[in-house]
């Protein structure tokens, strides 16, 4: 980045920031219609509530503020990267963000896609999506050089569902039978479902209650009013034993 470039992005965090909710949502629907196929990535029950939508933004935000001393972030990026590598987010996706993000500043700033300030954000954009996607290769070759480690979705089978008050205790075991990778208690990992009648997949997070040699234990929280998207509530409601699950590794890394 040219000092100019960070001049400019540093002028503008603030006009952003005040319009912070016009940003995320202007991003999220048009990034959404553009690629549909995000909203298997992305938990739409998190874009209802809007949390997820204002992190992202916030947290290229706060990068942008940091620019000259990028490493005071290094903590939020490693759980933010931690996370993504637990959704599977892929570098060729860091694209596909950027330009949606891109013109979403533009439209909250009013400003030209062709002008310096679009380059200039463009410029800090690239850089931390860099940063992102080396630090999420490493993690993706850690969990899958361990042994029983895997990258990606991989497929489980529900071996018992136990009632434990009003939450659900899921035991599943890896459908192709072969080792799983060791994790402690609370560890988290994310679990992948079909939606009911739609044709759409969504992830959630869960922690490890226990794992064994050859399976994997999580414990799904009754929820009340649940959202059509909540993987909770699909969980329990039309899951049943033999089923099929997907989940990524426990993000021991
Ligand atoms: C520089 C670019 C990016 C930044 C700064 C960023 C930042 C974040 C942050 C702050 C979170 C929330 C972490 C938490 O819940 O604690 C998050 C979660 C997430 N990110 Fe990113 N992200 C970026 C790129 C991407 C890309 C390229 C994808 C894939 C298309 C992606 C997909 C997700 C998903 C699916 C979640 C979890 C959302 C949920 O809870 O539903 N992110 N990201």
């Amino acid at each position: 980045m040219t000092p100019q470039h960070i001049e400019l992005v540093k002028a503008t965090v603030p006009v952003l920031r005040e319009n912070g909710v016009a940003l995320t949502r202007y991003f999220y629907q048009r990034m959404l219609n553009n690629h549909p196929e995000l909203k298997n990535t992305f938990n739409l029950e998190h874009q209802d509530n809007e949390r997820q939508p204002r992190a992202l933004a916030a947290a290229v935000l706060a990068y942008a503020e940091h620019i000259e001393n990028p490493s005071v972030l290094a903590k939020a990026l490693e759980h933010i990267t931690t996370k993504h590598v637990s959704l599977d987010i892929q570098p060729e996706q860091y694209a596909i963000v950027g330009e949606n993000l891109l013109h979403s500043i533009s439209e909250v700033l009013d400003v030209a896609m062709d002008s310096d300030l679009i380059a200039a954000w463009q410029a800090a954009y690239m850089q931390l999506a860099d940063l992102m996607i080396s630090m999420e290769k490493n993690k993706y070759q850690t969990l899958a050089s361990q042994h029983g480690g895997w990258t990606g979705w991989r497929a489980f089978k529900i071996s018992a569902i136990e009632r434990s008050g009003s939450a659900y205790l899921f035991s599943v075991t890896a459908q192709d039978g072969q080792a799983i990778l060791n994790a402690q208690a609370n560890t988290p990992i994310s679990v992948r479902v079909s939606v009911p009648e739609q044709e759409l997949l969504q992830p959630q997070q869960f922690k490890l209650s226990a794992s064994t040699e050859n399976s994997y234990q999580f414990l799904v929280e009754h929820v009340a009013e649940p959202s059509p998207y909540s993987v909770a509530a699909i969980l329990a409601q039309h899951y049943d034993v033999g089923d099929v699950v997907e989940l990524s590794a426990p993000m021991t890394v």
